[in-house]
């Protein structure tokens, strides 16, 4: 595993965009998996500048992302679908329709997880997957305690997180209760695995998933029997690791 520190968020975006440049440019036609949230937000943007400059071109590119709230459409502005699209493919030549995400207006949830599967197989497999990191160690939907094995599945949202979106729709009906994730094992299929954590929200969980056992308590902690992992996390999120001393 290759640890980056940087120093700021800005430097962490260049970092991560210049790596995933990297696999683009030596592989125009490459599967890049990618991921919503905050973290991956500055990284879209300087893959975006890129292109702007005429250095990428992602006209070959085809993506899958990690996962996808279950009844939400593509256009609702809190899908991951609608994420992607306004942060980076609105942005780049990628041809959208070569661009997915787990299908969330399936209700079947077997036939949803089962033609994702489907697809991340039929594309070639990930070629490189960016990943952000939960504050528990979760990759994906991926939470504490659930079998490193799985590949791509339903999971029931926390009371928590359901709780934390409410604000975002107009009646508690709307929210999302369950999500379509890639399960550990299409994670773990991936060649490369580039991880990004900003802040010291992040600090326990990038120490135990770096350090600690390997154990589904955190998820991120099955990373390190992956070959090519490159974590880029600044300082903040680094804190407990320069604290033990391991960086
Ligand atoms: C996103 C995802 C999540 C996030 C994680 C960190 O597709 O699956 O695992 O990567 O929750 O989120 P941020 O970056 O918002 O801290």
């Amino acid at each position: 595993m290759k640890v980056i520190k940087v120093k700021n968020y800005e430097e962490l975006s260049r970092t991560a965009a210049t790596i995933i440049a990297g696999v683009i440019l030596s592989k125009p036609d490459c599967i890049l998996g990618l991921a919503t949230g905050s973290s991956p937000v500055g990284t879209y943007d300087q893959l975006a500048a890129m292109y702007e400059e005429g250095i990428l071109d992602f006209s070959h590119v085809k993506s899958v992302n990690l996962d996808e709230y279950v009844g939400l459409d593509g256009s609702n502005d809190q899908s991951y679908r609608y994420f992607m699209n306004t942060n980076l493919f609105d942005h780049v030549n990628i041809d959208k329709n070569k661009t997915y995400v787990p299908n969330g207006l399936e209700e079947d949830s077997d036939k949803a997880c089962a033609d994702y599967n489907e697809i991340i197989r039929s594309v070639g497999g990930i070629d490189i997957q960016l990943l952000g990191i939960g504050g528990n160690g979760h990759i994906g939907f991926n939470e504490p305690g659930e079998a490193f094995e799985k590949e791509t599945h339903c999971v029931d949202l926390t009371e928590s997180t359901i709780k934390a979106n409410a604000r975002f729709f107009e009646s508690m009906d709307e929210v999302p209760k369950q999500a379509y994730t890639m399960g550990i094992k299409n994670i773990m299929a991936a060649k490369k695995i580039l991880l990004v954590a900003t802040g010291s929200a992040k600090a326990d969980a990038l120490y135990k998933s770096l350090y600690g056992p390997i154990t589904p308590n955190v998820p991120a902690s099955i990373l390190q029997l992956h070959q090519d992992v490159t974590v880029v996390a600044d300082e903040d999120a680094l804190r407990l690791i320069k604290e033990k001393g391991l960086l």
